[in-house]
């Protein structure tokens, strides 16, 4: 569809829906707006616009307003153009083969549609919408409520029900978007009938155009996306990452994501805060700077490099993986999301994380924070523990991530999460990016979701866990390869409490010679799904490998417990006494899984 008189012009203000004030070579003049939208954000003072020298004779103005730079964007608005456009662009074929004949403005019972089509074996109503409201690439019809719209649907489902094919063509009036869907917020009801539409198997297409100051042409199919929660949902990247971009904090993975520093603190980070996560982070890179240097670290310097972090197959994994990447993929992180997936360790938190952080790839990365905030917003009452909605979850972000930046939309949704909507006590709403979209927020019950899961309650064992030394050394010992703490070493302990008689006992049946057993205070861990309540002991003995040995122990020098044999975080309260004459640093805070 081709203009043939255009001229360019600047916006100037548009005092009613029908006309507008332009400056034209260098005067002022009143043009017509041949779209009767709102198009607010398209007339701004000083766009520059396009204008048709009318062809009507004995017009009060002499052009017609028809298109409009926006950004890079050049969008035309003239409102019979997508008509115009449709009707060059259907005898082509490309969505009809076999097209017979074309009627425009073809009257159906009591309603006209825009046309009415034949091919060889089909009758075809088609009803077409120009859409010119875009935002982030997203663009929704209509612009401002329109019952004619809501009336236009309700007769195409009659004619669909009597037998028709039946579409409905969103024609978008610029080049290069990402979706369409329904304006939920100026005309709920519109979205609602689209969707009925759909339903009742009426065709709904969208297609973009290339848009010249002289011409428009169908372009390309568009995806359209009708329901209302999509809709929804993808308001939420433009708010949340413009809240990103002033509000996230520095961290060190973040200034420098290599796929290995991501990996390496996004499995970290599932065992503690940021805050308590930075030391060992930075130790961790320190040591084992890549892949390789993992894959070849022996266990001990993993071990201590993960002491205090808790859950110690974490890191035996990260060695798994690395050596499974050193093999399999010579050395490089894999980029595709599905073949992160096949790394030991990695599941589809940590393969969105590094696949969108480090690679750019737009894949959700769905954590903790993720959840609850995924919870609040749209007042999911089911517990986040249950898979389902977690799977859930990802496959609504999935639809919405935004393609350009999907890294750095992950990291502020859990940034949120961590934040603002914060897990225990009262979410900061007043500070949130998200609070108008809120679903949870809007009906004041942020603290009732996520909804919780009925808890089994933690095991309890009793344990007496004991500090065996002479002058200087103390006893040690390695725990078991599988389980909890697999492959630690540990205090000695003793199952159930037991007094210092007991103890006494205990030992000299070991052949120990004790010199005083004095009783220390009592201490308490908390795994996910243990609590271990222990008593302790300070024991003195002559000559710690006098006699006969108790097998696995080992008598350490009290430096190598920090160079040499990593003791987990759940001894804490019994480490310091490894030797009484050094202040040992207080433990960081620790969460086992
Ligand atoms: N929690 C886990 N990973 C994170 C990240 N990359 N940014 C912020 N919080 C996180
Ligand atoms: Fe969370 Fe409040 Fe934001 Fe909703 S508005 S996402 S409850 S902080």
């Amino acid at each position: 569809m081709q203009y043939d008189h255009i001229i360019q012009a600047r916006f100037l203000e548009r005092p009613n829906r029908f006309i507008a004030r332009v400056e034209l070579d260098g005067r002022t003049e009143t043009v017509h707006v041949k779209n009767t939208g709102r198009c607010r954000e398209l007339l701004t003072k000083g766009a520059l616009v396009y204008l048709e020298k009318s062809d009507k004779a004995g017009r009060a103005t002499a052009y017609d307003l028809v298109a409009v730079e926006k950004g890079k964007r050049l969008i035309n608005m003239d409102s019979q153009a997508p008509n115009r456009a449709v009707g060059e662009w259907l005898p082509g074929g490309e969505l009809f083969p076999g097209l017979v004949s074309v009627r425009p403005e073809t009257v159906y019972g009591s309603s006209r549609f825009d046309f009415y089509l034949e091919t060889t074996s089909e009758k075809i109503f088609m009803e077409v919408k120009g859409a010119t409201l875009e935002e982030d690439g997203v663009v929704r019809f209509p612009d401002a409520p329109s019952d004619r719209a809501v009336k236009h649907v309700e007769e195409l489902i009659r004619a669909r029900k009597a037998g028709y094919r039946v579409f409905v063509l969103f024609v978008i009036q610029m080049e290069n978007v990402r979706y369409f869907t329904p304006n939920y917020d100026t005309h709920r009801e519109f979205g609602e009938a689209l969707c009925r539409a759909a339903e009742a198997g009426v065709e709904i297409l969208a297609y973009d155009c290339l848009v010249t100051a002289d011409s428009m042409r169908i372009n390309r199919p568009v995806p359209v996306k009708y329901t209302e929660d999509y809709e929804w949902l993808s308001r939420i990247p433009g708010p949340l990452l413009k809240w990103y971009d002033g509000n996230r904090r520095i961290l060190p993975w973040r200034e420098e994501p290599s796929p290995y520093r991501v990996w390496i603190s996004e499995i970290m980070l599932q065992q503690t805060r940021v805050e308590a996560v930075k030391p060992y982070f930075e130790k961790f890179m320190e040591k084992l700077p890549d892949v390789k240097a993992l894959a070849e670290a022996d266990e001990d310097t993993l071990l201590k490099l993960w002491e205090g972090l808790g859950y110690y197959n974490r890191v035996r994994n990260l060695q798994k993986a690395a050596i499974q990447i050193q093999e399999e993929y010579g050395g490089q992180m894999p980029s595709e999301y599905e073949e992160l997936l096949k790394l030991k360790g990695i599941g589809s938190y940590t393969a969105g994380a590094v696949a969108s952080i480090a690679y750019g790839r737009a894949h959700p990365a769905v954590d903790g924070n993720v959840l609850r905030v995924a919870a609040r917003l749209r007042r999911d009452g089911r517990p986040v523990s249950d898979p389902r909605v977690k799977a859930g979850v990802e496959s609504a972000l999935r639809e919405i991530i935004p393609a350009d930046r999907p890294g750095d939309f992950n990291q502020a949704m859990m940034e949120l999460g961590a934040c603002v909507c914060i897990p225990n006590g009262a979410p900061l709403c007043e500070s949130c990016p998200l609070q108008e979209l809120c679903r949870a927020h809007l009906e004041g019950e942020e603290q009732s979701y996520p909804g919780r899961a009925v808890k089994k309650p933690r095991t309890i064992e009793e344990k007496t866990v004991l500090v065996i030394r002479d002058g200087n050394r103390t006893a040690i010992r390695r725990r078991k390869n599988k389980g909890l703490l697999a492959g630690m070493y540990e205090l000695p302990s003793m199952e159930g409490f037991h007094t210092a008689e007991e103890v006494a006992a205990y030992l000299a049946e070991k052949g120990m010679g004790l010199l005083q057993v004095r009783p220390l205070q009592e201490a308490r861990h908390i795994f996910s799904h243990r609590e271990w309540h222990m008593k302790g002991y300070m024991v003195r003995v002559d000559e710690l490998d006098a006699g006969e040995q108790p097998e696995g122990w080992i008598y350490i020098e009290p430096w190598e417990t920090r160079e040499k044999y990593p003791i987990p975080s759940a001894f804490s309260a019994y480490k310091k006494y490894i030797n009484v004459l050094e202040c040992e640093a207080p433990e960081i805070d620790s969460r086992e899984q």
